[in-house]
């Protein structure tokens, strides 16, 4: 059940931003609507007004899926199976309304394709000419061959470790990857995510879909930092490689299991410090810290806070884990980097809006980006920014 779990979260992640693509086209095409009407241009308007339709039904559409997901997940974790459905009401179905849990696989990939296809029609809307947001879902074949790479790059470093790493970090990092994989793979865990989320969900401004999981290979995560197309976090990164505890670190905003920080710090010897909302990410995060990366490893610290409280004094690349946050916590967080972010800071982020959102001289700018394969999607673009000045 742990993997369903981790399947259907994984889902989550892709379709919020199919869901945003399609609310932002379905306010284009209606602002445009209008302006055809208002131009008296009406040969035109019949198809704007289509066009118009068409989005919002996708839009619906995305939106009833997460709804249905959500709901599968919560049966998955011993809640009731969603019953009013049409779509799923078939020969599984025993007649008094409780479907057996050998429903569940088959329900998840009814999703998964409902989810492809959206996501192919999110990908031709105008204006997501390189699939920024919008994930080429991965198959099963190629997360587990995925793993498979990640286990083969670590085990090549161990031999070979890369610049300010030794074999000893890297076995470290190989023995912390393991730890963490049977965390996200155990039932007892998600179910632990689940129940976090939903009072998160009834104490925070948040959305619970603003917590979803996923992850990043490290080998996916250290081609953006040598990238020749990323030299500006390469160059970032060296300057927070100093054994003085005056240099500047790595902070990682949504932090999840620790994944990222733990790369950083056993990686490119950088204090590295991450902060995450959901408790038992946290709690599983330090756990594994304190168990394999003291001394003499640089220093890893794990906070269980609401990023908007952190400070940024000392941060030198500020990693952000933004593609399923809210659109009023991306917006709040945009302002404080404005304030906060030092000017020499690097920001390293799975989308461009931070750039796109404030543009000008108190803005940001993109200084480059690499496309790497991630848990959720097979062509994820990762996109390196600096202060607009
Ligand atoms: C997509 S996940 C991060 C996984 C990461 N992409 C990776 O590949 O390892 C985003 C994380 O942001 C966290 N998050 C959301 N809102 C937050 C907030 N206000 N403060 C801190 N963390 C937050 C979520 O709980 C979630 O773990």
């Amino acid at each position: 059940m742990g993997g369903l779990l981790l399947r259907a979260q994984s889902l989550v992640e892709r379709l919020r931003p199919v869901a945003s693509s399609f609310q932002e086209a379905t306010q284009r095409s209606k602002a445009e609507s209008q302006r055809q009407l208002e131009s008296g241009a009406e040969g035109g308007i019949a198809s704007y007004v289509r066009q118009h339709a068409a989005m919002a039904r996708n839009r619906d559409s995305s939106v009833r899926l997460l709804k249905r997901l959500r709901a599968l997940m919560d049966a998955m974790l011993g809640g009731e199976m969603p019953s009013d459905d049409d779509s799923w009401s078939d020969s599984d179905d025993d007649g008094d309304g409780a479907e057996p849990a050998s429903a569940l696989p088959r329900r998840l990939r009814a999703i998964e394709q409902e989810t492809a296809l959206l996501e192919k029609r999110a990908r031709r809307l105008p204006g997501a000419a390189h699939g920024d947001g919008v994930a080429s879902a991965p198959s099963a074949e190629s997360r587990e061959a995925l793993l498979q790479a990640e286990t083969a790059a670590l085990q090549a470093a161990v031999a070979q470790p890369p610049a300010a790493s030794s074999a000893e970090s890297m076995r470290t990092l190989i023995a912390v990857v393991e730890l963490l994989r049977a965390v996200e793979g155990s039932f007892e865990f998600q179910a632990a995510m689940m129940r976090a989320h939903q009072r998160l969900d009834s104490t925070t401004e948040y959305s619970r879909d603003n917590f979803a999981y996923g992850s990043t290979p490290w080998q996916s995560w250290l081609r953006v930092h040598t990238d020749p197309g990323c030299e500006a976090l390469t160059a970032a990164v060296k300057r927070c490689a100093a054994d003085d505890s005056a240099q500047p670190e790595y902070t990682v905003f949504g932090s999840s299991l620790g994944w990222l920080c733990f790369y950083a710090a056993l990686t490119f010897s950088v204090r590295a410090v991450g902060y995450e909302i959901v408790e038992p990410l946290v709690e599983h995060a330090e756990r594994i810290r304190a168990q394999h990366c003291g001394i003499p490893f640089p220093p890893i610290q794990f906070h269980c806070a609401d990023m908007l409280s952190a400070p940024l004094d000392r941060c030198g690349v500020l990693l952000l884990t933004s593609r399923c946050w809210d659109k009023p916590l991306a917006q709040a967080l945009h302002a404080k980097l404005i304030r906060e972010l030092p000017r020499e800071s690097v920001v390293l982020d799975y989308c461009a809006d931070l750039a796109a959102a404030g543009g000008g001289v108190d803005g940001f700018k993109v200084v480059g980006s690499a496309v790497v394969p991630v848990s959720w999607d097979d062509k994820q673009r990762m996109v390196v920014m600096q202060r607009d000045c």
